[in-house]
């Protein structure tokens, strides 16, 4: 089957297995109906192990989305059997990378570490509401960097809720840690309670030393939470549920406490508020009546200038699930954008509020990215979808990943730039009904084609020095197309004996190989070494591939 738009009859199955992309899809009704699933997902003939979701995508203006600049699409997928990190291509949503080898996995990134661009996530336990587990960074080669959880200062490990690494590498983790017999009576729990504190802590991660560790019950007050009280029986009450950081040029914090509906500036050297962005102790004049801090159970506050003056967060504003969908005026979940002022006077006033197109109300999670080319992505993340809108506010890509009001989500999304350059070769398939081959490599950024070569003799797809004796072979070129690309070729299956296939790069260059396959029961046969293959196709190929 070729990739593009395709029929509904395919979604008898929840999941499909398909030859080559399933596509975007555009069916609004059906797909939030249910009529594919929860989850509409597809796998793929050539590397049968990965899962992909099938996007829908009521809005969809190519031309206006960010793709040059940022030309991958990264997030967590929370679904069943289904965690782990992904990749997509900001093109066409096809996937890129998907690693199903992590447990429960959040906050997909790409960040830079001692000069190297580095994927970083999250992976652990999943809790309710926080974690335990580590923070993660992986090379080009999707080799591990770092792996970095609290100290023994701390009685639990790094939460799922940040693993953010800062200018000076070192990575800050939040950590959610019980307190017996804490004092709630304040706040109508009792006097021997159990409090969950918000925690966090600066760690260089090739060391492991510690730069800065901090407990927000050393200075704030439960008091400070717009939480109602719940007797909780065993990790304690969480009166203010840290969930962002970030690390700023002099060496303070930037600390999002959703339950105290507060962004705050905690000092790096003393851990005291400098000040408190909205919340019961708001130090922010709001030149917006109100709207700048209205904000509410927010999460993801990021400054993007050193002088703080930009901030974006999202603004779940409710934490009522029934209140999930239809929701169209103030009130509803929303991506923002601050302007602040800090001198003379401290204020504040809001300059972009994004609501989503189809009215989502969001009670946990949730991101804003603010693009370089001046678009926004909202990831709605207790609801299976995201958002980018223009730099006017107009969306310009609506898309969701599976139904809303259940399940199926992910914590942050966000679009970057990511070279992978895989350990691991390339797959092929051989699909029977077309007679195509189909041609995969996980987590390869860079192939722009794909080579199919036949021969009747194996050695002739193994090594240059045995191409000498006489054998028929053949090269078709195919440009890459999805994840899968499905390389029609012309009846050769029916001809010859052997195939393999290789990926070629922007420049023409191999930059890896399939195993080779023989045609008769379609089982790799052998893995043979990627130099040689190279200098195969030196041989045989010209310069120009169509
Ligand atoms: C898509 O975006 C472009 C650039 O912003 C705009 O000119 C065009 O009208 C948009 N198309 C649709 C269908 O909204
Ligand atoms: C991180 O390190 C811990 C402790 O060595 C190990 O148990 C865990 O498997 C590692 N996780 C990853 C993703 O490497
Ligand atoms: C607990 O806190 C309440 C309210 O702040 C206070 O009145 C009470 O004395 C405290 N109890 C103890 C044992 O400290
Ligand atoms: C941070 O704390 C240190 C030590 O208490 C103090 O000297 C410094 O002025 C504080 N910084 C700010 C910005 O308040």
């Amino acid at each position: 089957m070729a990739s593009g738009p395709f029929s509904l009859a395919l979604f008898l199955l929840q999941i499909i297995t398909v030859c080559a992309d399933a596509g975007i899809m555009n069916a609004a009704d059906d797909y939030q109906k249910g009529s594919y699933g929860d989850a509409p997902a597809q796998r793929y003939l050539s590397d049968p192990d990965i899962w992909s979701p099938i996007f829908n995508a009521p809005i969809w203006n190519r031309s206006a989305v960010s793709i040059a600049k940022t030309p991958h699409l990264l997030m967590s997928l929370e679904y069943e059997s289904r965690m782990g990190p992904y990749l997509f291509s900001s093109d066409d949503l096809s996937l890129i990378y998907a690693n199903r080898n992590f447990a429960f996995v959040n906050n997909v990134r790409v960040q830079r570490y001692r000069g190297e661009t580095v994927l970083t996530f999250w992976e652990g336990m999943q809790g309710k509401g926080h974690a335990q587990g580590v923070c993660v960074a992986l090379n080009k080669h999707y080799e591990i960097v770092f792996n970095v959880t609290s100290s023994v200062s701390f009685s639990a490990d790094a939460d799922l809720h940040e693993c953010e690494v800062t200018r000076d590498d070192t990575v800050l983790i939040t950590i959610y840690e019980s307190t017996a017999v804490y004092n709630l009576s304040s706040v109508g729990g009792k006097e021997d309670d159990v409090l969950l504190d918000s925690c966090f802590e600066e760690i260089k991660p090739d060391t492991g030393e510690v730069w800065f560790g901090w407990r927000a019950s050393w200075f704030f007050h439960p008091t400070a939470s717009y939480h109602d009280y719940e007797p909780v029986t065993h990790n304690g009450w969480d009166p203010w549920h840290i969930n962002s950081l970030q690390k700023i040029k002099e060496g303070d914090y930037i600390v999002d406490l959703r339950r105290a509906h507060t962004v705050v500036l905690i000092n790096g050297t003393d851990g005291w508020p400098i000040w408190n962005l909205g919340g019961k102790g708001n130090d922010f004049e709001d030149l917006s009546d109100g709207q700048a801090t209205a904000f509410a159970w927010q999460h993801h506050a990021r400054f993007l200038d050193d002088d703080l003056t930009q901030l974006t967060m999202f603004d779940n504003h409710q934490l009522e699930w029934e209140k999930a969908v239809g929701c169209t005026g103030p009130g509803c979940s929303r991506g923002l954008r601050l302007e602040l002022t800090h001198f003379p006077e401290k204020t504040v006033k809001l300059v972009e509020e994004h609501l989503a197109p189809s009215g989502l109300g969001c009670y946990a999670m949730g991101s804003y990215d603010a693009l370089p080319n001046g678009n926004s992505l909202v990831g709605w993340d207790s609801q299976a979808g995201f958002t980018e809108y223009g730099p006017d506010g107009t969306a310009v890509m609506d898309a969701a990943f599976g139904r809303f009001n259940t399940n199926v989500r992910t914590y942050r999304v966000f679009k970057d730039t990511w070279v992978g350059l895989p350990n691991w070769n390339p797959k092929l398939a051989l699909d029977a009904v077309s007679g195509n081959v189909l041609a995969s490599w996980n987590g390869a950024t860079e192939v722009v084609s794909w080579v199919v070569m036949v021969a009747n003799r194996r050695e002739t797809l193994v090594s240059i020095d045995s191409r000498s004796g006489a054998d028929e072979s053949a090269t078709i070129h195919a440009a890459k197309k999805g994840f899968e690309t499905s390389v029609a070729v012309g009846g050769a299956l029916d001809k010859f004996q052997y195939v393999r296939a290789a990926a070629l790069d922007v420049a023409g260059t191999v930059i890896g190989a399939t195993d080779l396959v023989n045609v008769a029961d379609g089982n790799c046969i052998e893995v043979a070494s990627l130099p040689d293959t190279r200098g195969w196709l030196a041989v045989r190929f010209g310069a120009d591939p169509d």
